[in-house]
């Protein structure tokens, strides 16, 4: 498996001064150095973390691969098609919410859907659809033309070690299947930690993990470079 590392909480604290420390680039820097597979930001409508500058200075000024997250709106589109990024990851986005909360509901809008994310493909861009494990939504993500679906893991997570763990487990078995029969190619990601990241093992075929609130707490006691090798160890069973 792939590691993505979501740097969108590096942000958060520079924001939190107005000034450009730590800087968002650097951090994107230690963490491919450390063996990171990519860098992932969502650039936000109310820009409460990463801003239009950090995305363009990370596509430019890094070469690396760069997962842009980003709700279906005609702004992020635009941007998304000056930017060109490897791939881009859409994102349902609520003013309100602390992190993204829920996928995609890609059954209630599989044409329009599809008709957004055409464009992004025709430029090269690879997109993937952020929903949860519900095999109608897999289904209708096949439908769309996105080439990938990134599982959300936040019901898993949260289930960890608790008695629905099970069940919230195989949900993102099943969707994984399903989504390969259907010929779509799996990430996963959102809550995912050092210790319920293992068991991500047990499903064949994830491509990549974006992963950011753990490995960025981490870094806190530890230092970033290290929270991104301790994190592959994990994500590449060392
Ligand atoms: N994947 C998606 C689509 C997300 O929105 C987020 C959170 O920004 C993540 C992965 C990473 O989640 P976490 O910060 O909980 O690891």
């Amino acid at each position: 498996m792939l590691l993505g590392v979501n740097i969108d909480h590096v942000a958060t604290l520079r924001n939190a001064r107005g000034g450009d420390e730590p800087s968002v680039i650097q951090a994107a820097k230690i963490c491919i150095e450390a063996g990171a597979n990519g860098i992932t930001t969502h650039l936000r409508e109310d820009r409460r973390h990463i801003t239009d500058y950090d995305v363009f200075a990370i596509k430019n000024d890094l070469n690396c691969k760069l997962n842009l997250e980003m709700a279906a709106t005609y702004e992020m589109k635009k941007i998304a098609l000056e930017l060109l990024p490897h791939s881009c990851c859409i994102v349902p986005e609520n003013r309100q919410e602390v992190t993204t909360e829920g996928g995609l509901d890609v059954a209630a809008q599989t044409e329009k859907l599809k008709e957004f994310i055409a464009p992004l493909i025709d430029a090269g861009i690879q997109v993937s659809l952020f929903i949860d494990p519900e095999p109608g939504q897999v289904s209708a993500a096949s439908k769309t033309g996105a080439q990938f679906i990134e599982l959300h893991t936040g019901a898993y997570s949260l289930a960890f070690k608790r008695k629905s763990e099970k069940n919230e487990f195989s949900k993102l078995k099943q969707s994984c299947s399903l989504a390969h029969m259907l010929d779509i190619k799996v990430n996963a990601g959102h809550g995912l930690n050092y210790e319920n990241v293992s068991k991500i093992h047990e499903i064949d075929g994830i491509y990549e993990l974006n992963i950011g609130h753990s490995i960025i707490s981490k870094a806190v006691f530890i230092g970033l470079d290290n929270a991104v090798k301790e994190m592959l160890n994990l994500v590449n069973k060392i």
